[in-house]
């Protein structure tokens, strides 16, 4: 079951006009939010970053902290599994085709919901395979924009070389996976870039370095040149529905001694038991 202004239905029934500007100009914002046991996943910091991405785009919001939540948790109970990745999206609606923003037209509302499929023990042992490419998005990736086309482009190149995900680089430094944010671990220190306009300000980015802050691993929040990305001991990727993941080959070549290292299994350790703890609803941040 979705859900789409104002109704809930099957998505088979979900129709949109073409003259939704989602559609003509991907001018829409959207989160991806990770429900465990039937519990949204820290909801809200991802309606924290939907308000920024509303306002970034100068669209206002259409629903209260309150109904989104309400909206949220009717979307769950209407689908079946317990784990879920919840889909939610904001268009800026339907209008004649133009530019400028439309007078007096309401935006368009959409929620989904697929079963959460974290990565499986098998890939997680191992780790992945990434590469690197030029970040040629533009300037506001902290925007959790619709129009992903340079994403989506970037991430097939991951695809085609046989790889999961792609490492951006501008000027030198590291912004982010096309899909993830990025982790290194050198010198047994954990590496973060700093939150910025050039990458996603990721709820997962936030929740690690959380663990890492509470459990005393050494981390450092900073400008990440490529020599170091290419050096590095362990390279993590992070995001809502693939939590936390190692990164064993980087365009080829080993990612240190080509296993998942330690700093990864312990805040993959830390992670699952986070979320246990949110899932019994231990009163921590939700
Ligand atoms: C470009 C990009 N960066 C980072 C992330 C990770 O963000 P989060 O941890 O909030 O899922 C995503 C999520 O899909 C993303 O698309």
């Amino acid at each position: 079951m979705i859900y789409l202004n104002g109704h809930f239905m099957p998505i088979e029934e979900a129709r949109i006009p073409v003259l939704d500007r989602g559609f003509i100009f991907g001018d829409g914002v959207y989160e991806v939010i990770p429900v465990y046991s039937r519990k949204p996943f820290r909801l809200a910091d991802h309606l924290q970053r939907l308000q920024y991405s509303l306002d970034g785009i100068r669209l206002q919001n259409p629903h209260s902290d309150d109904e989104w939540r309400s909206l949220v948790e009717r979307v769950i109970a209407g689908n079946e599994s317990d784990d879920q990745s919840l889909y939610l999206h904001v268009t800026r609606g339907v209008a004649k085709r133009d530019h400028a923003f439309p007078k007096g037209v309401p935006p368009t509302v959409f929620i989904m919901s697929n079963p959460l499929l974290t990565p499986p023990q098998e890939l997680l042992a191992a780790g992945v395979a990434a590469i690197t490419a030029n970040d040629n998005r533009w300037l506001r990736c902290d925007i959790k924009a619709i129009s992903l086309l340079p994403n989506v482009l970037l991430r097939q190149m991951a695809i085609d070389a046989g790889a999961t995900e792609t490492l951006l680089l501008r000027e030198g430094f590291m912004t982010e996976g096309a899909a993830s944010n990025i982790f290194l671990v050198k010198n047994g220190i954990l590496l973060a870039p700093p939150k910025n306009h050039l990458m996603l300000p990721g709820i997962t980015y936030d929740v690690v370095l959380e663990l890492a802050h509470g459990h005393q691993i050494q981390y450092e929040v900073r400008e990440i040149s490529e020599y170091e990305v290419r050096t590095a001991q362990e390279i993590l990727l992070t995001s809502s529905t693939r939590e936390i993941m190692p990164i064993t080959l980087l365009d080829g070549k080993p990612v240190g001694d080509g296993k998942p290292g330690l700093v990864f299994e312990v805040l993959y350790q830390l992670y699952q038991n986070y979320k246990l703890t949110v899932m019994r609803g231990a009163g921590l941040k939700v």
